[in-house]
């Protein structure tokens, strides 16, 4: 079987190696030719722990990287789309891309004699299947489910554990309109992956529906989460931790994304929760919950700024230390950083910002510039500082120690990953989610 995926971005290019390292034949495709250029040399576009390897041992097995989307069509039996999604100014999702490749896909299927199965990654408002699977008919003047297939297969994985999530997924979605395609792509999945991956099998709005829900719900309990952050802050000796750890051992709420913080960020939950709110609200339902998930969120850095306002008597003037730009750890992803939000709240009070990160500088460096400064030493970045707040729970942070705390003018520690909770630092520490005299 010969897989095609076009599109590679994070979910592509992490399939793609994953798949070319097993020994499938993969064809790879992008649009992008200095992106095409950059990964047929083994080099990744952007920072992703264990992927750089995978990819060289994918390439010298059995993965090819073009911009040949035609020869996809041809050659391969199962093409998956995983081109990006990204929200219109209104909240709505730009399916541009994925209409270019339903294009290519039809016109090149009018003369072929391939009959592939197109199963779209790309995480899409439940319907896109159908307008989808329209455009290929229209453009190839051909019929699915006899000459060529669709379904939809949402995908889970994680930005900074990627290739891990692409080899070990919770589940496998397939969305589709006919019980034959649907066992083929299950077969291709039951032959790559463990015997007790859970299957869902459904229609292809549901298969897609799935993913908003997915996502807008961990958002949802990030919220939650952080508004209880919120409260135990206000109550001497209260520990959100603690909090979080004996809720998530109910099982009828589980122990993960429980961790209070600055609010969530990345290019996928804002994105998702916001086109599902878009999306219902087109089918006049009035989604009071997902709307009070997303204001909680973006109130939690506004909530910070005050603090922080509060603990320094004024901003105005004063030099900060900002460790951790990427919206999370391992990745140097900064779009809907939290970390970039509150650095461009903080510019608003004139305060002076010198920020570190072990991978996101340059990422940063685009949208920020030089209106603050950079360093990759956590050392330089507390020199002279008047207030520390760590924003990225990297590892590294973890070992701040009084020796470092040293260097600063005054020493004040915001901690919004609680990251040295237990550490005992000659210094003023506040953290989200502890009560004062902790
Ligand atoms: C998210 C989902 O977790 C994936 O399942 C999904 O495939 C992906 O979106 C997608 O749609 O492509 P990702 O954005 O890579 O993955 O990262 P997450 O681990 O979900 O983190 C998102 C944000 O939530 C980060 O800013 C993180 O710091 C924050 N977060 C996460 C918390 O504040 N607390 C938590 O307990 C967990």
């Amino acid at each position: 079987m010969k897989i095609g995926i076009i599109g590679i971005g994070f979910v592509g290019l992490s399939f793609a190696a994953v798949l070319g390292s097993k020994g499938y034949e993969v064809l790879a495709i992008d649009s992008d030719q200095d992106k095409v250029k950059k990964i047929i040399k083994g080099n990744t576009p952007f920072y992703e722990p264990s992927l750089s390897p995978l990819l060289q041992k994918a390439l010298k097995k059995s993965l090819e990287v073009s911009s040949n989307t035609e020869k996809a069509v041809n050659e391969c039996n199962l093409i998956f789309i995983t081109v990006g999604t990204p929200t219109t100014s209104d909240g709505n999702i730009n399916l541009n891309s994925l209409k270019a490749v339903a294009k290519t896909i039809g016109q090149t299927l009018t003369n072929s004699k391939n009959k592939p199965i197109i199963a779209i990654k790309s995480t899409v408002i439940p319907g896109t299947n159908h307008i989808i699977k329209q455009i290929i008919e229209k453009e190839s003047k051909k019929k699915s489910g006899k000459d060529f297939g669709m379904i939809s297969n949402p995908e889970f994985l994680r930005e900074g554990k990627a290739v891990d999530d692409t080899f070990n997924p919770h589940i496998v979605v397939i969305g589709g309109e006919d019980c034959k395609t649907i066992n083929k792509v299950k077969k291709f999945y039951e032959g790559f992956y463990k015997s007790t991956v859970p299957y869902i099998t459904t229609n292809t709005q549901t298969a897609e529906m799935i993913k908003y829900a997915n996502n807008s719900f961990l958002a949802t309990k990030i919220s939650f989460i952080n508004q209880i952050a919120n409260i135990c802050q206000s109550i001497p000796g209260t520990n959100v931790d603690d909090v979080a750890k004996a809720i998530g051992i109910d099982p009828r709420i589980g122990g993960q994304f429980l961790k209070a913080g600055p609010g969530y960020g990345g290019s996928c939950l804002p994105k998702d929760i916001k086109a599902l709110i878009s999306f219902s609200e087109s089918y006049g339902q009035s989604p009071t919950l997902l709307k009070a998930v997303q204001t909680a969120n973006s109130q939690q850095v506004e909530i910070l700024v005050s603090f922080m306002n509060k603990v320094l008597t004024s901003l105005k003037g004063k030099k900060i230390s900002v460790l951790g730009l990427s919206f999370k750890e391992n990745s140097d992803d900064t779009r809907e950083s939290v970390s970039i939000n509150l650095i461009k709240k903080l510019l608003k009070h004139k305060v002076k910002i010198i920020a570190h990160d072990p991978m996101a500088i340059e990422n940063t460096r685009k949208i920020i510039g030089d209106k603050i400064s950079y360093t990759k030493s956590i050392v330089e970045a507390l020199k002279d500082s008047e207030c520390v707040i760590i924003m990225t729970p990297w590892k590294n942070y973890t070992k701040l120690n009084n020796k470092d705390l040293k260097l600063m003018k005054s020493k004040i520690i915001i901690d919004t990953r609680r990251l040295l909770t237990k550490k005992k630092l000659d210094a003023k520490y506040f953290a989200i989610g502890l009560g004062s005299s902790n």
